[in-house]
């Protein structure tokens, strides 16, 4: 079906957002292009710093992107051939592209139908002598409950890395937040995230002074002072545009997610009379509602995406095609009905309009044109 109707609502206003900090953000570029000191400079080491203070961490090494935050810390904790790392396939692909980069083998499980979020079972049952990290993913911005796996992990001396790529400022069950346990956090500011860059960008946050003083050397070259590598690393820099910019938004990120939330209770009041299945709102911080996703059971998901659509509603679908049964993983063995609540979640998974700039009038025309294209 073509669409000619304008998107009136999008799923992701980033205008919106830079029309409220574009006074702050251009004489902030322009200092840093007045400088001209591009790379690791300043703003990097002071967004390391505040990023760090943000999430409750000892380090935050700022990175390429979080494909590089994930990349860096699976290489820096010696994962390699052979190794098998568990974590979710319903995940953004480069959750698993970071592992496949190690030549390390992803276990893919299933998740908890109730939070969409890896299954605790699931990480249990797969575990093997070969298994060197757990990589829970608190998708959609909201967090995994860490303590069993951690305790888990423990006992089987196996590490722990958060993918809180979409999780910036929410928190943990255990206390504190997102990126605060186990080896490190990994986290991506690519552009519509609720810390988002204007460009490429990612940070690595932990408490262990050993495998920071290791990453800031590998987003590096690998090396120890100019021109001294002595090891191989990456071209995984934080730029100094990016890392200004971050500072900007991340002063104003808690207001930010608090608007987020308020959305989320918004549209779970406006939508509550409708067959579509609304996500569950932890009142404790534990959801930044990076994305608001719904399911639409049955076969109607995009049938209701295009009567969005024709309405002028934007939607996206997180994720269409679970990684194990992404044509680039074939190679991994997996077959269709391995991951049952995976498989039955990805036709049904919708993401409503969510950005904090989104008015409380746009949420109920967004409501209406639900309950008009579920009729
Ligand atoms: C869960 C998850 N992991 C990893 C990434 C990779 O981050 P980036 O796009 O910054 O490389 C993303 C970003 O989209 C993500 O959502």
């Amino acid at each position: 079906m073509t669409i000619a109707t304008k998107i009136q609502i999008p799923l992701v206003d980033l205008k919106a957002q830079y029309a409220t900090i574009r006074d702050e953000v251009l004489p902030a570029i322009e200092d840093v292009l007045e400088g001209m000191q591009l790379t690791i400079g300043p703003n990097v080491r002071a967004f390391d710093e505040e990023f760090a203070a943000f999430c409750g961490t000892k380090h935050s090494i700022g990175v390429g992107s979080g494909t590089d935050a994930l990349q860096l810390v699976i290489r820096a904790l010696g994962v390699t051939n052979g190794d098998e790392v568990i974590t979710v396939s319903h995940t953004f692909f480069a959750t698993v592209e970071a592992i496949l980069y190690a030549n390390a083998r992803p276990v893919l499980v299933d998740i908890d139908e109730k939070t969409l979020n890896i299954s605790l079972e699931a990480i249990a049952a797969a575990i093997t002598p070969r298994t060197k990290v757990i990589m829970p993913v608190h998708l959609y911005g909201r967090t995994v409950d860490m303590k069993p796996i951690l305790a888990l992990a423990r006992e089987r001396n196996i590490q722990v890395i958060e993918d809180a790529c979409q999780a910036h400022g929410a928190t943990l069950d255990v206390g504190g937040r997102a990126g605060s346990t186990g080896a490190a956090g990994c986290f991506s500011f690519y552009c519509s995230k609720n810390l988002g860059a204007y460009g490429e960008a990612g940070a690595i946050t932990t408490n262990d002074d050993r495998l920071a003083a290791e990453l800031r050397s590998l987003r590096e070259h690998g090396q120890s002072t100019r021109y001294y590598h002595p090891i191989v690393g990456y071209n995984a820099r934080l730029d100094e545009i990016q890392a200004a910019i971050l500072r900007i938004k991340l002063r104003r990120l808690e207001g930010w997610n608090a608007r987020r939330l308020a959305i989320a209770k918004h549209y779970d009041q406006v939508l509550a009379d409708t067959e579509i299945i609304r996500p569950e709102i932890p009142d404790d911080g534990r959801h930044v509602f990076h994305c608001y996703v719904v399911r639409v059971p049955g076969q109607g998901r995009d049938a209701f995406r295009d009567a969005l659509a024709a309405d002028g509603i934007g939607t996206g679908i997180h994720y269409p095609v679970p990684i194990h049964l992404q044509e680039a993983a074939h190679f991994l063995g997996y077959r269709k009905g391995d991951l049952p609540v995976t498989e039955k979640v990805a036709p049904e998974v919708v993401s409503l309009p969510m950005y904090p700039e989104l008015t409380d009038a746009q949420v109920e025309t967004v409501a209406d044109a639900v309950k008009r294209a579920l009729r």
